[in-house]
């Protein structure tokens, strides 16, 4: 049943992506269970452990709330794209839902919105996903396209440009941040702009990563979702501890 479901939604998914509208409406497809909700026990234990503290298992699964949804929302999900709003050619990407309309657990050649990265998605004027992101959606997709939610995956006493800013940079904001002149002419695609970027605007920059109440919502950063609390404190430290490479 699942299987016929989901070759329906293939043939109804591609019959609209060449009929171009962008103002259908969306559904969720039918009868999707949005579980299995699976939590991962972060990696370094708790996000204050010291380094040289007691190892913690690492575990290899991939999160899809910090890891995969961020690229499909920055690379995908912009406004005038496939966002909740704009919905071009009816297709969503900023939510889990809408996502596995054209995602097929552990069947990665049989996902659209795998197989069409790099193939006619994100446009060539776009940035474009690297590699290793297209990899880690390609192992989240053998995981199973969980719709994984974790906090505080990441080790906080980490924090240089290189060990871990860089990717959260690239992961969260690269899509619209991630090449000339960027989304708001604010470009944060290698160090040195967003070093000079974040030292000139601090506070704007810090206000639109926490979410905070004081700035309208279209300025909060990533559009779609908060970062989780451990990505944005590698960040605050990185700023603080004078943007180490
Ligand atoms: C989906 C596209 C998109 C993603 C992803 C995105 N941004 Fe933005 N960003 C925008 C747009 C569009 C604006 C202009 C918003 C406005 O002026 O209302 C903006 C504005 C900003 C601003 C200026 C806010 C202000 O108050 O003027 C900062 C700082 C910023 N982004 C940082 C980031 C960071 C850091 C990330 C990643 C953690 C990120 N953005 C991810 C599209 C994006």
């Amino acid at each position: 049943m699942r299987r016929i479901l989901f070759h329906t939604s293939i043939l109804f998914l591609s019959s609209i992506l060449f009929t171009a509208c962008q103002h259908d409406i969306i559904t969720v497809k039918a009868g999707l269970s949005l579980d299995p909700i699976v939590v991962v026990t972060p990696p370094g234990g708790s996000p204050t452990t010291p380094a040289g503290g007691t190892p913690a298992p690492v575990s290899d699964t991939i999160c899809f709330n910090t890891d995969v949804l961020p690229l499909y929302v920055s690379y995908c999900g912009s406004a005038g794209c496939h966002d909740a709003g704009s919905h071009r050619e009816s297709v969503i990407t900023t939510d889990y839902g809408h996502l596995m309309n054209g995602i097929r657990a552990k069947n990665a050649t049989s996902s659209k919105f795998y197989t069409i990265i790099g193939n006619g998605m994100p446009p060539r004027s776009s940035p474009q996903m690297t590699a290793t992101h297209i990899a880690l959606i390609k192992k989240w997709i053998d995981q199973g396209a969980l719709n994984t939610q974790c906090t505080n995956v990441c080790d906080t006493t980490n924090f240089t440009y290189a060990g871990a800013i860089q990717t959260i940079i690239s992961t969260n904001c690269g899509g619209c941040h991630g090449t000339k002149p960027g989304s708001a002419n604010i470009y944060l695609g290698d160090y040195a702009s967003a070093k000079t970027y974040i030292t000139a605007n601090t506070s704007v920059f810090l206000n639109a990563i926490n979410y905070a109440s004081t700035i309208v919502a279209s300025k909060r950063m990533p559009p779609s979702a908060k970062m989780v609390d451990c990505k944005i404190i590698q960040i605050q430290k990185w700023i603080q501890k004078g943007y180490p490479q």
